[in-house]
């Protein structure tokens, strides 16, 4: 017991019967030294008020904060043993003292709530920092397939404009069969401009244009809306969804939009192969799953020097779903494969690779409690399967 009071931090301090210290540890020592300069244990007990004892006599106990002169705060406990032997008796010990310096703890607490608050600061900066990176990698790759998808968009803008200029032609040849008919309405004898008007419509070619107008304005409708289709598809990407919750998504219309916008990139050398199976809707960022899809795409297609092939699969299991995105290209070395998701590892000359991709489809995946499987044989191919919970932990949503 004794040997316990000398090694705990706590002030402790023994009084006998006669009100005398018997015992006072040395966290007892140090903490009157610190109160009172050159202070004694005593000099404690006597800040007690006078009725402390006498309720501590009745109840066993007394309980009580007290200011020292010097301005410390302390939490005093008194245990009394009434049993211990008369009042004044010395040498039995009677009471049980125990000092708790609240200055000090308060001070402590203070210390430990502002670190917490620099640590909970330093995590929203850090979390800011890695937004801001998702986003800069984002844009960075629709920066490297910006020629593709201007090409992807001027295509159907180059034949809009094209069959304007036929529309406007044709609207001419109307207007001049229109006004023949006007011109022979007015006549003195409409019956006899019947053949006029006839060899008029004849040379305007109408019966070809009345045919081609239809599937003029088809194609070019159908222009538009490729074109708003893509732009569409690239507003999904910019948007950062940052503090929106997931929501149920269409993982097939995700893969479908950024299919739209790495086309360019791939349709010269790749044949494309769908497997798509039966889908849910998936909990998710959509955008940001579009990002893992356009990077796992960006890389099958930068995989494949020549001619490949690009196998997208899609499937689901066991409340998980999962997108596979397999390619005949180059492969990766087993050494190569232990560090693909580390950030800034690439193999690609610059301009070409940030080695952001993958670490960033990895924290991404993470964040949605899924995970990225790999294989891949050098010189025969890879594939990359996303798998996702199709609801996420109720309680770890949006951590
Ligand atoms: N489908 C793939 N085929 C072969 N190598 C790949 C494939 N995907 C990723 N890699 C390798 O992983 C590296 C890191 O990929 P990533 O993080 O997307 O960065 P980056 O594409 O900018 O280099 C690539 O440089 C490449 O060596
Ligand atoms: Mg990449």
């Amino acid at each position: 017991m004794l040997w316990a009071l000398s090694v705990t931090d706590n002030a402790v301090m023994l009084v006998d019967c006669a009100g005398r210290v018997t015992l006072a540890n040395a966290a007892t020592r140090a903490l009157a030294e610190r109160v009172e300069s050159g202070a004694a244990p005593e000099y404690l007990l006597n800040l007690l008020p006078k009725d402390a004892w006498t309720l501590a006599c009745q109840s066993g106990s007394w309980h009580g904060d007290i200011t020292t002169p010097s301005g410390v705060l302390l939490a005093i406990a008194l245990h009394h043993d009434e049993q211990a032997g008369p009042a004044g008796h010395a040498g039995m010990v009677r009471s049980f003292v125990t000092f708790d310096d609240l200055s000090a703890r308060n001070g402590r607490e203070r210390e430990l709530q502002l670190r917490h608050d620099e640590l909970q600061n330093t995590y929203r900066r850090l979390a800011g920092t890695q937004e801001q990176l998702l986003q800069s990698e984002k844009m960075a790759s629709i920066g490297q397939l910006a020629a593709g998808v201007a090409h992807e968009i001027n295509n159907p803008i180059g034949y809009v404009h094209s069959n304007l200029g036929t529309l406007q032609e044709y609207i001419g040849a109307l207007f001049a069969l229109v006004e023949a008919h006007e011109a022979a309405l007015q006549s003195a004898d409409p019956a006899a401009c019947r053949e006029e008007v006839r060899g008029k419509r004849d040379r305007l070619d109408i019966d070809f244009i009345i045919g081609d107008l239809p599937k003029l304005l088809a194609e070019s409708r159908e222009g538009i809306e490729r074109v708003t289709k893509i732009v569409h598809d690239l507003k999904d990407f910019s948007h950062t969804g940052r503090d929106e919750a997931m929501r149920p998504s269409d993982l097939h219309r995700g893969l479908e939009s950024t299919l739209n916008i790495v086309w360019n990139d791939l349709k010269y050398k790749v044949r494309l192969e769908k497997h798509y199976g039966e889908l849910p809707l998936v909990e998710c960022h959509q955008s940001e799953i579009n990002q893992v899809l356009m990077n796992l795409l960006i890389n099958a297609g930068q995989a494949i020097t020549e001619r490949g092939s690009i196998v997208i699969a899609t499937g689901a299991e066991s409340g998980e779903a999962w997108i596979s995105i397999a390619d005949s290209g180059c492969g990766i070395s087993p050494d190569a494969l232990q560090r693909i998701f580390e950030p800034f590892y690439t193999t690609k000359p610059i301009g070409r690779g940030t080695g952001l991709g993958l670490a960033i489809a990895y924290s991404i995946v993470a964040k949605h409690h899924g995970r990225i499987e790999v294989t891949s044989t050098p010189g025969a191919g890879s594939a990359f399967r996303v798998v996702l919970p199709v609801v996420q932990p109720r309680d770890a949503e949006g951590a």
